[in-house]
């Protein structure tokens, strides 16, 4: 019994009423083992179009491709997943870890248009750019292009993309400024650009981000540079990082103790502030300032930070006493080494 016969078979029975079901079922048991049972089938028509024009695409891809043949229904290929209601429509794509497969990022992803999960990473021959087909995928939610050899400019129209809530387009060599654009992205919850070589200022516009649910940023380890932009302190931050960049600038904005931040990391940047006038948010659990030009001392309210695990000040331009607490007392020498002249435990004493 082929595949065909059964669907059509479930189609007659379907239209024959609710009893007819369990006869089918043990039809369908009797043709299939188990595991097809439990997979999902063939997929749309258009989709499987799309999907081996995707496939077309790469080279050396045997590993990641290899089950994309007619032998197996197109809903049970490796890293293809299809909606739940049956109607075969690809939602789900997901290629990594593939060392040998190579070439661009094909315009036919866009033609899967219930996609809600697009995930090329850890493909170090994945090059060229990011398509502008992209933009017709109208439902994607989740784009993790993570771990690949990406160039190219973050392209501006991936703001396009409004039901966006994950883009991780980390550790790839995507160049020039982050396109202001991407704060039009209302539903993110996640942004990450990390580990690129990303350039300019950050936009002045992702202080545009929801106040209350701006995404978790992390914009560490690129080349951005210039004062960081007062708007920047407008939405409440989980989570942010500027690490590793050439940011300039008061940086100050990003405190303020009614502020719901957890982690904080701007290490290694030129951020010149005065820390003393600083209020920390209480909830903090990681904070890392080590290696900027901070100067001031270190207010006594960073012994409220109850949650606080990490922290490290080392290398800026603080001075005078290490406020003695309940939290100072928990972090060694290294986290206020290389500091003009911070005394008091665990630094030498004052004098
Ligand atoms: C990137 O992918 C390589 C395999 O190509 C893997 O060994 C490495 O751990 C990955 N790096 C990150 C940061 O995920
Ligand atoms: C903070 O940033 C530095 C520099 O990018 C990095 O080495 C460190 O792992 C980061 N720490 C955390 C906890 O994110
Ligand atoms: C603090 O930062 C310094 C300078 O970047 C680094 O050498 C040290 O390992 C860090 N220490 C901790 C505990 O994070």
């Amino acid at each position: 019994m082929s595949l065909q016969s059964t669907v059509m078979w479930s189609i007659k029975f379907s239209s024959a009423g609710v009893s007819a079901l369990p006869i089918f079922v043990f039809l369908f048991l009797q043709c299939f083992p188990i595991t097809s049972l439990a997979a999902a089938g063939q997929c749309n028509a258009d989709d499987k179009t799309a999907l081996l024009s995707i496939k077309a695409a790469f080279q050396n891809s045997d590993q990641s491709f290899a089950s994309w043949t007619d032998a197996t229904a197109c809903c049970d290929w490796a890293g293809v997943q299809c909606d739940a209601a049956s109607s075969g429509r690809v939602v789900g794509l997901r290629v990594y870890g593939d060392a040998h497969l190579s070439g661009a990022l094909p315009d036919a992803l866009g033609d899967l248009p219930s996609l809600t999960n697009l995930i090329f990473s850890d493909l170090p021959r994945l090059t060229g750019s990011i398509p502008s087909s992209l933009t017709r995928l109208s439902r994607l939610s989740t784009l993790i292009l993570t771990n690949n050899t990406l160039s190219g400019s973050i392209p501006y129209y991936l703001s396009q993309i409004t039901t966006l809530r994950f883009l991780d387009l980390s550790y790839n060599l995507l160049s020039g400024p982050i396109p202001p654009h991407l704060s039009y992205l209302k539903s993110l919850f996640t942004l990450r650009l990390a580990h690129n070589q990303l350039s300019g200022p950050i936009p002045v516009s992702f202080g545009s981000f929801d106040k209350k649910k701006p995404p978790e940023l992390d914009l560490s380890n690129n080349h951005l540079a210039g004062d960081i932009p007062f708007q920047l302190g407008l939405p409440e931050w989980g989570r942010i990082d500027l690490s590793n960049n050439d940011l300039s600038g008061d940086a100050s904005v990003l405190f303020g103790s009614e502020k719901g931040t957890t982690r904080i990391n701007l290490s290694s940047n030129r951020l010149r502030f005065d820390l003393t006038q600083v209020t920390f948010p209480v909830n903090l659990v990681l904070l890392y300032l080590n290696r900027n030009d901070i100067s001031g001392s270190i207010p006594a309210q960073v012994n409220q930070l109850n949650r606080l695990v990490v922290l490290n000040l080392s290398y800026n331009k603080l001075c005078g006493e290490i406020p003695a607490g309940a939290v100072t007392v928990k972090f060694g020498p290294e986290a206020y080494a290389g500091n003009a002249c911070l005394c008091g435990p665990p630094l030498n004493a004052c004098h």
